[in-house]
């Protein structure tokens, strides 16, 4: 008894080893030895408030104009101490030889991406929402705020939340314009009045823990959420009451969740290879086995006809679960099995994601009648797209993680595709 105490005791420190200033804000703190040289001790000093030194040796490595634009959308330090850190990075960190490149694949649409440096920097905006006002919103992760942008005239406001270091994931928009998000650090669920930046807390009930993704069905005022301790929760907006979920399999992961034309809640499971169907009434969970066993979807698209998109991060796939008759049919994601498909969404019967594990990433486009992809990078590279979302003109809304950026993708296809 007293052993295991002991070792629970140990275990505990031993994590507070691992994971130094989480709760202060720094992620990743894993311990990595830099090279010598000039100007370590200021990328040292500068670089490890926010994460580990790891996010610099494990990345894909840039030229020192690369470097200057991604740490600038971080920290500014004074430019004697800017030009050291590039200087150094640039040294020691160049384009790593063996890193998967974006591959192009050319096609009949035509898009115009504009990106927007967010205002706090290093913020890690997560998940952006194409409000119905026109407004784009994002998730400020690192910096527990929201921000808003007016795309037509630049102009951005952000809304500081309530609880520090909440952790804001996860967004979307109730009927009447208030902003919801999921407070994941703090098992949270809040809400943001636009008009005055009133902030209102939930607290999600355990054992349900780190809610990660909200949607809200517009017609009963349900907020549905995946959450990282296997659970997938509801909550009604309208009365603040909570259901929770456990899903039929254990240690799982619930991820991206979209809502169909039904009213159903479906999901994707991070942590194998399954997507789940939520009860919108009962809660009642059913899973649904994907043929590879190392699929792990990511996020989750749905087409008007409630067929299920997903992108498969692990083996660089984008898959179709179609629930009627349980087929599955997979295609090869054009920059291949590391290529990492993560944020994606549909217009009408046409796909797009992102492709988080090439550089620069990529924004591909899969039309399902065809079956033909195109893609394109995205011009600040990208660094992560976790999320995207369709507005309702057919444009897409994305939150670029690591440059600190939210981008507008307008496409144009050359036919009368509005609706698509
Ligand atoms: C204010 C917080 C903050 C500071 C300070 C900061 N970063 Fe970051 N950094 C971030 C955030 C947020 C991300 C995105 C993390 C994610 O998406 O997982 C990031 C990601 C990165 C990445 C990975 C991006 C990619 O796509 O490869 C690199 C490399 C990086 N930072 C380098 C640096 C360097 C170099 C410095 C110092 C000059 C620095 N960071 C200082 C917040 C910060």
């Amino acid at each position: 008894m007293r052993q295991r105490a002991f070792l629970a005791l140990v275990a505990v420190a031993f994590v507070a080893l691992i994971f130094p200033a989480t709760t202060q804000g720094q992620r990743g703190g894993q311990q990595v030895q830099l090279p010598d040289g000039p100007g370590k001790d200021m990328v040292q000093a500068t670089c490890t408030k926010c994460h580990g030194l790891n996010f610099i040796t494990n990345s894909f490595g840039f030229s020192r104009d690369e470097w200057v634009t991604l740490f600038s959308s971080m920290v500014v330090p004074p430019k004697t101490e800017s030009d050291a850190i590039a200087d150094y990075l640039a040294k020691h960190f160049p384009e790593k030889p063996n890193i998967s490149k974006a591959v192009i694949v050319p096609g009949p649409v035509s898009v115009n991406i504009k990106e927007w440096l967010a205002p706090t920097l290093g913020q890690r905006p997560h998940d952006p929402l194409a409000a119905r006002d026109g407004s784009i919103w994002w998730t400020g992760q690192y910096a527990s705020r929201l921000g808003r942008l007016d795309p037509r005239t630049g102009a951005m406001k952000e809304f500081p939340l309530d609880t520090p270091n909440s952790g804001p994931h996860g967004l979307d928009e109730d009927a009447d314009g208030n902003v919801w998000y999921t407070g994941i650090n703090v098992h949270e669920i809040g809400k943001v009045d636009p008009k005055t930046g009133a902030v209102t807390e939930y607290k999600v009930p355990e054992p349900a823990r780190n809610p990660h993704t909200p949607i809200i069905n517009d017609a009963t005022g349900m907020l549905f959420f995946t959450t990282q301790s296997g659970h997938v929760g509801r909550l009604n907006t309208r009365t603040g009451e909570f259901r929770i979920a456990k899903t039929p399999t254990d240690g799982t992961y619930p991820y991206g969740i979209q809502i169909n034309s039904k009213g159903i809640p479906w999901y994707v499971d991070f942590r194998g290879n399954r997507v789940g169907s939520v009860d919108p009434v009962t809660m009642e969970i059913k899973e649904y086995t994907l043929p590879s066993p190392d699929a792990r979807p990511r996020r989750i698209a749905l087409t008007p006809d409630d067929v299920v998109w997903y992108a498969d991060y692990a083996r660089g796939y984008l898959g179709r679960f179609d629930p009627r008759n349980g087929q599955v049919k997979e295609w090869p994601s054009p920059g291949g099995k590391d290529s990492r498909p993560y944020g994606i969404a549909a217009v009408g019967d046409v796909i797009w994601y992102s492709e988080s594990g090439v550089k620069p990433n990529t924004l591909v486009r899969f039309d399902t009648r065809t079956e033909r992809f195109q893609t394109w990078t995205i011009p600040s590279g990208g660094h992560v797209v976790r999320n995207m979302m369709a507005t309702r003109e057919g444009s897409l809304v994305l939150a670029n993680s690591g440059i600190n950026r939210v981008a507008l993708v307008e496409v144009r296809t050359g036919r009368s595709t509005a609706a698509r």
